[in-house]
């Protein structure tokens, strides 16, 4: 079944390049251009991923995904008070 038309784009396409390691939207949109014409097709993309196609690939092969290895996310820097930086 397609899930994006603009490109031809199928579910099992997606949840293949979800297998390859493509965790979000974004990913996906990078390996096979879904998503990036109308947009029409991003939801059922991010159904696709929230399914666990791509969770489930990670355990069973002990994979980190992509969006992971961000080390720090913001607003979560130390409490640094003013007069402590002054
Ligand atoms: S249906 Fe996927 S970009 Fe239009």
């Amino acid at each position: 079944m397609y899930v994006c038309s603009c490109f031809g784009i199928t579910e099992d396409q997606v949840k293949q390049h979800a297998d390859g390691g493509a965790c979000t939207p974004r990913q996906i949109a990078s390996a096979c251009k879904a998503g990036t014409d109308c947009g029409g097709c991003v939801r059922r993309i991010q159904a696709l991923l929230g399914r666990g196609d791509c969770a489930r690939g990670e355990l069973l092969e002990g994979r980190t995904a992509p969006s992971a290895a961000a080390p720090v996310a913001l607003g979560t820097a130390p409490d640094v008070r003013l007069s402590d930086a002054a």
